[in-house]
């Protein structure tokens, strides 16, 4: 177990690059299983869930490599279409490597990704969007086997705008006969614009990535390319978090000039200031002028405000909202960490299952708790830069999925963050 030490921290300075998205990264590691050569990922996030995704991926055959942030994967070589029960378990996006498999083989067998920290995660769009395109699919007992291939032109309309199954139904897509396949209600995320970018340098052809209209036209095959990741927008909001939280005037670097104003707009509502440059944002936050008057927080597809950052801003709400109403409209269960935070003092109340309500604190206590999954356990760092003494988080290893060096990346702006190595820290 890994456990990371959080002591109050008061002002942060200085500045920070934000890694890799790795919402992007995952999917175009997929991708790259229908590329019968290399691809080359630059700004690819070295974090475990990339690193449990290659493990994968070399299982299906595939060499992978990654130095630096540069990620090399040789897919000339794919034997297998099997994604078995583990690591259907370890990360519950390898169900975007089905539409890959399905696109390079023509065949896939996954298991059941069964149920996850924050969510039951169904497959019916996934399966559903596969039917529609003309894949035969058997849900039998312990897994699902899907085979065909695209013979006709499809117009799909999703019932939800659901990320992975837009990138499957994407990736699924890109290599058939000249077909023509229509996604509407597609997700907008920036990380399918990142992900269609991507396979257009492979040689996709691929429009209206970003937009709800996704069109596909098949190409027969895809080229050895070198594509780029973009930076993770929820990471870069992680620290912006954190200077909310702490208050300081802090510079996050390598973030896009079109950064999310969902995010933006929200951290404004705390006193929170901006300044843009090329690809820089400067973040001024002064957090002495007293808590700021009632937040709403209302998850959403994009471009709402999305739901991987809600844990993050409950943990800035705790201290820096008089009150605050958060309610979780993406996944049932991604409100758990509201006992965390109530174990530092905190003063949230669960309505229901989707619903909390935050009444703003003078004092947090650093104590020990838990990561219950990667974004609570980053939104417990932010919380523990206000609170007093010291906050022993267990379980870090669920942040580790996301983030790259969250500790020196934190000391880097001055924040007191380390591991706890020797594991003596007790409280
Ligand atoms: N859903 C269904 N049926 C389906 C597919 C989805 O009911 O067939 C439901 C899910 O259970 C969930 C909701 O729809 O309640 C949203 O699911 P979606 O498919 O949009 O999400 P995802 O592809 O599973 C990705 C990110 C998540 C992020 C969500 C929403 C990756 C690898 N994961 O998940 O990221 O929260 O989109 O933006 O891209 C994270 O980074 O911490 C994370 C969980």
């Amino acid at each position: 177990m890994s456990r990371l030490i959080v002591r109050k921290s008061e002002g942060l300075f200085g500045e920070t690059a934000i890694q890799g998205s790795k919402n992007a990264a995952l999917p175009i590691i997929a991708a790259a299983l229908l590329v019968e050569g290399q691809t080359v990922i630059r700004n690819c996030p070295d974090i475990s869930d990339v690193r449990d995704m290659m493990r994968i991926i070399t299982g299906l055959g595939c060499m992978c490599e990654l130095h630096d942030n540069i990620l090399m994967i040789d897919s000339g070589n794919v034997t297998g279409n099997t994604i078995t029960d583990k690591a259907a378990s370890k990360i519950r996006s390898s169900v975007i490597l089905a539409g890959a498999l399905l696109g390079r083989c023509g065949e896939v067998s996954i298991a059941y990704p069964g149920g996850c920290n924050i969510g039951e995660r169904k497959l019916d769009i996934h399966l559903e969007m596969f039917r529609k395109l003309g894949y035969y699919v058997d849900e039998g007992e312990d897994c699902i086997s899907m085979r065909g291939k695209i013979n006709t032109d499809v117009n799909i309309r999703l019932p939800f705008k659901s990320v992975g199954a837009t990138e499957n139904g994407i990736i699924s897509s890109v290599i058939s006969d000249d077909r023509l396949v229509i996604i509407d209600n597609a997700a907008r995320e920036p990380e399918i614009v990142n992900l269609c970018r991507a396979l257009n340098d492979m040689g996709a052809c691929i429009h209206g990535a970003g937009t709800d209209r996704i069109t596909i036209r098949g190409v027969k095959e895809l080229r050895s390319s070198k594509v780029l990741v973009d930076s993770d927008r929820i990471v870069a909001g992680t620290y912006i978090a954190a200077a909310a939280a702490a208050g300081g005037n802090i510079t996050i670097k390598n973030v896009k000039r079109d950064f999310d104003s969902a995010i933006l707009n929200k951290f404004r509502e705390f006193g929170v200031r901006f300044r843009f440059y090329q690809n820089e944002i400067a973040v001024i936050s002064h957090v002495k002028d007293s808590r700021k008057a009632d937040i709403t927080i209302s998850t959403a597809v994009y471009p709402g405000f999305p739901t991987d950052m809600q844990s993050i801003i409950m943990a800035v709400m705790t201290k820096r909202a008089d009150t605050g109403v958060i309610v979780e409209n993406i996944f049932e269960n991604r409100l758990k960490n509201v006992e965390m935070l109530n174990r530092m003092g905190a003063q949230i109340t669960l309505v229901d299952e989707r619903t909390a309500y935050v009444s703003g604190v003078e004092v947090l206590r650093g104590t020990t708790v838990r990561a219950l999954d990667l974004r609570s356990g980053a939104a417990l760092v932010v919380a523990g830069l206000m609170a007093e003494g010291y906050t022993m988080i267990e379980d870090a290893e669920y942040i580790e999925r996301g983030y790259e060096h969250i500790d020196t990346n934190m000391r880097n702006l001055s924040a007191k963050v380390e591991y706890d190595v020797a594991g003596t820290t007790e409280h």
